[in-house]
């Protein structure tokens, strides 16, 4: 509304100058403040820089408190990431200045408000000019806006301004008030030059929140000091303006007793604390530098690296004759590689080719004992086909596996694409979420439900079959067996060797290499990373296995079993190469509908890898203790997933185990797909 039809209003209820508004609007104010104090407060001049999530509801607070005169600063427009928490950001102001919307919020509350605006924001060159005739700084610069907030506040002191600023942290808000003959900012902070910004943003946190009581409830997961955002509550914001607007009356009306720092105000109504003191020293204070200290442990820990690159979602408007964009089939192959691979090796390869994708297995990629004939790489490829075939269908595409053939001793799959109107596969998001997750689980039974649909999730892959087991004597029998594969794998020095090879100890290593085991992907526990690391050199897993301190690992993967839900079989009929690649496709399958019932997943392959090997005639490939070790638990293990007899041709693809758990701390990462697209094919 323009103001002269706000004036207009105001004429016909009786008001025409300021001091009769004055009068009038505040008049519930007095009581709190004389008359004197409101007339007085009529004239103080605020200064307000940033007009987001707390300098927003500062500007409407002090309106409303009486104060008439505002400096305000702000270069931004809103969006709706700001809707949470900012004042002016509402639907139809979207896209708008937001120091235009804020002043025009402001007027409406009292149109006789006299605004000196700086569009800019502010700055070096203006800040001389925002700080003229200026009686008290509320500070809402956004948290991050450090250097700019140090020189706010160092010219303000130097001006004789009083500063106050009042940060949302969680549910709670901090106050600080720095009066311009006390302790300056950098003197509180304990900022040093060369400092480096993430260290600042820190030393602002922990100076501003002594008492971090926000810590115990909020995701430290969610504040990245490197993309500068973090979690902000409106309640919280609405607590700030409170603070700050009580301070300004104070140091306006010099009432009441002022608190500048070192002394601190918090208040957390999630945890109904009250929290004030003097922080003697500010953060040169011993006890703040041990509490920089721990966040910063906290905060490396939570800035994984191993993040799920997702990407955009493309959009995909494909009709007869069309050529699919090189961008969609990017995109496909990038869902496809989420796919899980013996050991993370990634045995694969890509061809774009028109409205087709060509998936080639390299061999080089897993030699290992466990990817006996490359069945382990086949498995993979398959689940790796699955994906694909599932992400087009979530963009209308149709698929169809049109070739396994081998060219040049490479297995090649060839996914054709086609227009064919196809109904999204509701696994398709699940591509993104499904990983290895090796914690003990909870022992908690599985719903029948839910392990119908687990039961299910096979079966448009021709003759793939379940076989799941869930009670718990029957648990206990395969945790037995279980210990004694993993007894075999400990004492074979290729498979040790093999998977030292293949953890990354350091994310220096994952991040260059981009494949294989992430040392925290593990989940071993501190102990147990000591452990992988002291044993990297098969010499003293040797010693270590000779004292039987070995067994402890086995004894980890029994407890693995008794722990979960049930341990399921996954099998198929037939053995040629493209059964193998169904069975990965079926695996893909069972893992995603795992993943979206919430399901945790563990492979445990050494088992169903190691009979392979036996079944291909290659027994002795084993020690002669470890042969008679399969050979003593293959009857029963064979039993317990009624293996025996009616279908001789039933081939093994993966034994796993399932159940609720916590999440994993890190995931595993992908190379990048387009260092995995072939240029070296001629067709
Ligand atoms: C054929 C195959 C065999 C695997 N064997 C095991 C295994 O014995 N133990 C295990 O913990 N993980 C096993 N995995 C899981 C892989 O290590 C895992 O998929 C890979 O590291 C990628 O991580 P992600 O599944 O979290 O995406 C196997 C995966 C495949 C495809």
């Amino acid at each position: 509304m323009k103001l002269s039809a706000m004036f207009k209003i105001l004429t016909n209820f009786g008001i025409s100058n300021k001091v009769e508004y004055i009068n009038q609007a505040f008049s519930r104010n007095i009581g709190l403040l004389t008359i004197e104090e409101q007339q007085k407060i009529s004239d103080v001049r605020v200064a307000i820089p940033g007009m987001g999530g707390v300098g927003g509801v500062h500007l409407i607070t002090l309106a409303r408190t009486g104060i008439c005169k505002f400096n305000i600063a702000d270069f931004d427009h809103f969006e709706a990431a700001n809707i949470n928490r900012q004042y002016g950001a509402r639907v139809q102001n979207l896209g708008k200045p937001k120091l235009d919307v804020m002043k025009e919020d402001a007027f409406s509350i009292n149109p006789f408000i006299e605004f000196s605006m700086f569009s800019e924001g502010i700055n070096e060159s203006n800040i001389d000019k925002f700080l003229e005739d200026v009686d008290v700084v509320v500070d809402g610069l956004d948290f991050f806006k450090f250097d700019i907030r140090r020189l706010l506040f160092k010219k303000a002191a130097e001006k004789g301004i009083y500063v106050i600023t009042a940060g949302p942290m969680g549910f709670s808000s901090a106050l600080l008030v720095f009066s311009p003959n006390g302790m300056g900012f950098d003197e509180y902070f304990n900022i040093k030059e060369g400092m480096t910004d993430e260290d600042k943003y820190l030393s602002f946190a922990i100076g501003l929140a002594p008492k971090p009581t926000h810590i115990k409830y909020m995701d430290l997961k969610k504040v990245d000091l490197q993309s500068k955002a973090g979690p902000s509550l409106n309640s919280a914001c609405q607590i700030c303006a409170g603070f700050a607007a009580t301070e300004v009356l104070k140091i306006v009306l010099k009432r009441g007793k002022l608190r500048p720092v070192p002394s601190y105000l918090q208040y957390d109504p999630y945890l109904s604390k009250l929290c004030k003191g003097y922080l003697i020293m500010g953060n040169k204070n011993p006890i703040q530098a041990v509490k920089m200290k721990i966040i910063k442990i906290i905060l490396k820990k939570n800035k994984s690296v191993y993040k799920t690159q997702r990407p955009v979602k493309p959009n995909v408007n494909f009709k007869a004759g069309d050529m699919i964009s090189k961008s969609v089939l990017e995109y496909l192959i990038t869902a496809g590689i989420q796919a899980p691979s013996g050991d993370n090796a990634q045995p694969w390869k890509f061809e774009i080719l028109t409205n087709q994708i060509d998936l080639y297995l390299v061999h080089d990629k897993d030699l290992s004992f466990f990817n006996v004939n490359q069945i382990a790489s086949q498995i993979s490829c398959g689940a790796v086909v699955e994906n694909i075939v599932i992400a087009a269908s979530s963009l209308g595409i149709g698929s169809t596996i049109e070739d396994v053939f081998s060219k040049n001793g490479n297995l090649v799959i060839s996914v054709k694409f086609s227009c064919k109107g196809i109904e999204k596969d509701n696994l398709s998001d699940y591509i993104w979420k499904r990983h290895t997750n090796r914690k003990l689980y909870e022992r908690r039974s599985i719903l029948s439900a839910t392990l119908s649909k687990v039961l299910a999730s096979t079966k448009t892959i021709q003759g793939a079959k379940l076989h799941v087991v869930t009670d718990k004597n029957d648990l206990k029998k395969i945790a037995n067996i279980i210990y004694q594969i993993d007894q075999i794998r400990n004492e074979h020095r290729p498979l040790h060797e093999h998977l030292m090879s293949m953890i990354r100890f350091t994310d220096e290593e994952a991040l260059e290499y981009r494949d294989g085991l992430p040392l925290k992907n593990l989940e071993a526990g501190l102990i147990g990373e000591l452990f992988l690391k002291m044993t990297k050199q098969w010499t003293v897993m040797n010693i270590i296995n000779k004292i039987g301190i070995g067994k402890m690992v086995a004894r980890h993967s029994y407890q693995g079993i008794t722990h979960s839900s049930g341990v399921a079989l996954l099998t198929i009929d037939g053995s040629e190469v493209q059964d193998m690649i169904n069975g990965g496709r079926a695996l893909e399958r069972v893992w995603l509908t795992l993943a979206s019932l919430g399901l945790a997943m563990q492979p445990m392959t050494a088992i169903t890898l190691f009979y392979q090997r036996v079944a291909l005639n290659r027994e002795r490939d084993f020690q002669l203790k470890h042969q008679k070790i399969l050979n003593k638990i293959e009857k029963n293990y064979k039993e317990l997933f009624h293996l025996v007899g009616k279908e001789p041709n039933r081939n093994q693809i993966m034994l796993f185990r399932f159940g609720h758990s916590d999440k994993i701390h890190c995931r595993t990462l992908r190379q990048d797909h387009t260092t995995l697209i072939r240029e070296d094919i001629k067709k």
